[in-house]
């Protein structure tokens, strides 16, 4: 699915589904925990505020930008080992922490980005289950940034797996294929990266974009996401 508002909950029901919203909030996610932080998206500010008082830490953004009472905004390079390990972190986001809701339907979800696709494929294929991809998108519409990470996941799972694709998915397996090894040239046509840019985020989006650095597999279940 191209953007939260696409998503279809009923299709969704008992297949594993990857989460991907890699500018930034599902690699920030996914460095979280590979960190030893434990995470816990919630949708709005005040719920977020809410845990505050019984000692979360509490991470995220409005408008790519920290939120004031929050301990760290949407930068992964902010959630390092020496911050995070042993944590339980509330998360929200504008658009990510949004897609995971959506997808409660699921049997699994599985938060995916560049930085874990080929930890996140393996796992999949051994679940053996119908897999959808759910892309955050921005403000309900589709995100270049996403469509090429899911095009990464998509050739990872076609190169280790039998898979069927549709035809949105072979799209995106496209885009990744003639990009690969200069994802950036893709990316800088996609509109919320020229908004991180403009609000100096590059190094964000570089480090968004190192392929399989991180071998993790978070996993959403019972509100919170943790390593598998
Ligand atoms: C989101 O969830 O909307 C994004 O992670 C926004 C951002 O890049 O800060």
């Amino acid at each position: 699915f191209p953007s939260v508002n696409d998503v279809d909950k009923e299709f969704l029901r008992d297949k594993d589904v990857i989460v991907i919203d890699v500018l930034r909030a599902t690699s920030v996610i996914t460095t979280a925990i590979y960190n030893g932080a434990t995470v816990f998206p919630v949708l709005e500010v005040e719920d977020a505020l809410k845990f505050k008082e019984e000692g979360y830490l509490l991470g995220g953004e409005r408008r790519g930008l920290k939120i004031d009472g929050f301990d760290f905004g949407n930068s992964p390079l902010e959630y390092k080992r020496e911050f995070v390990e042993g944590k339980n972190i509330v998360f929200t986001t504008s658009n990510g922490t949004r897609a995971i809701y959506k997808s409660f339907n699921a049997k699994n979800i599985y938060i995916g980005c560049m930085l874990n696709g080929k930890a996140l494929v393996k796992k999949v294929l051994e679940d053996k289950r119908d897999i959808a991809i759910v892309c955050a998108g921005t403000y309900g519409k589709l995100s270049l940034d996403d469509f090429i990470c899911a095009g990464k996941i998509i050739y990872e799972l076609l190169k280790l797996g039998n898979c069927n694709i549709d035809d949105i998915s072979t799209a995106a397996y496209i885009a990744y294929r003639d990009y690969k090894g200069k994802i950036l040239e893709y990316v800088k046509y996609a509109g919320h990266y020229n908004y991180l840019i403009s609000i100096g985020c590059k190094e964000d989006i570089e480090y968004c974009f190192m392929e399989d650095i991180l071998d993790v597999v978070p996993v959403f279940k019972d509100g919170r996401i943790v390593k598998i």
